[in-house]
């Protein structure tokens, strides 16, 4: 199935066709025409116009073509007659896939979802780490889709890296080496000196992050769908301005805010970068230690745009990249976004059950915000949950932790440490996992175990 969209009028931008193949069996959270919908407007953020679309429905991605190649005649005459320079897959293309499509389409290009993706966030990265992360993840996914002269992929990369003869060539061209091989290892190079970077900015952001922790201030994650309103609500929750734009993953760096809930309490609220569905895995791998302030987050603050059509599905898509980053465990509060849109507000009290502790808001007019901020204090302050921990001597900080914000109800000493019971406020319970102990206390005359860290 093919259709042509109506031609923009505005100045001249790239021009795209997209491509979606519906693939029999396949686990999918959007239809395949939500999931196009989707990938034009992620065109439109990286500053494609997207002319025409194509769909194949099929059993199994062709090895060579992904789609067959009847429908690559097809795509061809197409995108040559709508002037077309690139093609956009929405699924991820493997190396032999672009090649062999690249092949046959000629002077058109063509790109996956994942390189959309990645496109966009090298121009919103604005912090070192984060366009070092891009930048990382640009290579890795470019290294094994090599096929041209490095000038092609320096534009790709956002200008990181040097030419390979001027930079790393002296000692690198080997006899017989051809230029694609020495164009391979400066990658390789300029991909170990990223990493080594970043180990440094992380390394310093951990010791950021560790001082946070002995601050005891509870942090809290925004996370939600692109789009959703996150940046609008830390800035109504903070009064401060971090860019807000109706543009997908306008924030890709967290930017942490100071946020005063009722009864005076404080909480430092972080807000993080877009998740999508198809999150491309080196995109994953690459914001990893981004990803990981969530984890280590005392409560979420899932965002969910509950005018969006497909609100449900968006929310999955995000819990299951939370799954990935194994913060599911961590205390949530869902905050249905943007009600001023909707046009009955009733049904959203059907809506609300959906969703786990959920309140309906309005980022933009205010709606709702007290009530979240209470929600947020009684959640971080108010809830305890019953624990049974035996800790080392050694963990003294989280002994004392324990009896300054927990709620002690019996003490036993052993050898080398001491087991707890009691409750402890919800944010807290990840720090003492690892320490849990059974809930009945040891029979009489028998030793508790020596204490060895787990
Ligand atoms: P990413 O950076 O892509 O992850 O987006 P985000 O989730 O941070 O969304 P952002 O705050 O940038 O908001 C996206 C768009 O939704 C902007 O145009 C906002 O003005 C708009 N918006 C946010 N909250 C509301 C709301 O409560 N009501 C309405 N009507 N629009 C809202």
């Amino acid at each position: 199935m093919s259709k042509k969209l109506p031609q923009p009028t505005t100045q001249p931008r790239e021009r795209a066709f997209l491509v979606g193949a519906d693939i029999h069996g396949r686990k999918q959270i959007l239809t395949l025409e939500d999931s196009l919908a989707e990938l034009a407007l992620l065109a439109d953020t990286a500053g494609v116009d997207v002319v025409g679309e194509l769909t194949q429905k099929l059993h199994a991605p062709n090895l060579a073509t992904y789609i067959g190649p009847g429908k690559v005649e097809e795509l061809k005459a197409l995108a040559e007659e709508t002037l077309c320079e690139v093609v956009i897959f929405d699924d991820e293309l493997s190396p032999r896939h672009q090649r062999e499509l690249e092949k046959a389409l000629k002077t058109i290009r063509v790109i996956d979802r994942t390189a959309l993706i990645l496109d966009i966030f090298a121009q919103h990265a604005h912090t070192k780490e984060g366009m070092l992360q891009v930048e990382l993840a640009q290579y890795e996914y470019n290294l094994p889709r090599l096929t041209r002269a490095w000038t092609h992929l320096e534009r790709q990369a956002g200008g990181g890296g040097g030419r390979a003869g001027s930079t790393g060539g002296v000692g690198l061209r080997g006899p017989g080496e051809t230029q694609l091989e020495v164009d391979r290892r400066s990658i390789r190079m300029r991909i170990s000196h990223i990493k080594a970077e970043l180990e440094k900015v992380e390394a310093h952001r951990l010791r950021y992050r560790a001082q946070r922790k002995r601050s005891r201030i509870p942090t809290v994650a925004i996370v939600g769908y692109t789009n959703a309103g996150k940046s609008t609500l830390l800035n109504r929750l903070s009064k401060a301005d971090v860019y807000a734009a109706d543009q997908l993953f306008a924030t890709l760096d967290p930017t942490t805010r100071r946020v005063q809930l009722p009864g005076d309490e404080l909480a430092l609220i972080t807000d993080t970068v877009g998740f999508i569905q198809k999150l491309p895995t080196a995109l994953i791998a690459a914001f990893h230690a981004t990803l990981e302030e969530i984890a280590e987050a005392d409560l979420l603050l899932h965002v969910v745009d509950i005018s969006h059509p497909n609100a449900l599905g968006q929310f999955q898509a995000v819990q299951e990249t939370l799954d990935e980053i194994d913060a599911s465990h961590i205390p949530m509060i869902t905050a249905l976004n943007k009600a001023d849109l909707l046009r009955n507000p009733e049904n959203a009290r059907e809506v609300l059950k959906e969703f786990p502790k959920s309140i309906s808001i309005s980022a933009m007019t205010g709606e709702g915000i007290p009530d979240l901020l209470h929600l947020m204090r009684e959640e971080l302050f108010e809830s305890y949950s019953p624990i049974h921990v035996r800790l080392p001597y050694k963990q003294g900080a989280l002994i004392s932790l324990f009896h300054e914000l927990g709620q002690v109800e019996r003490v036993e000493h052993e050898r080398g440490g001491v087991v707890m019971h009691g409750r402890i406020p919800g944010r807290l319970l990840a720090q003492f996992s690892p320490w849990h102990a059974n809930a009945n206390p040891a029979p009489e005359g028998v030793e508790g175990n020596d204490m060895e860290e787990v």
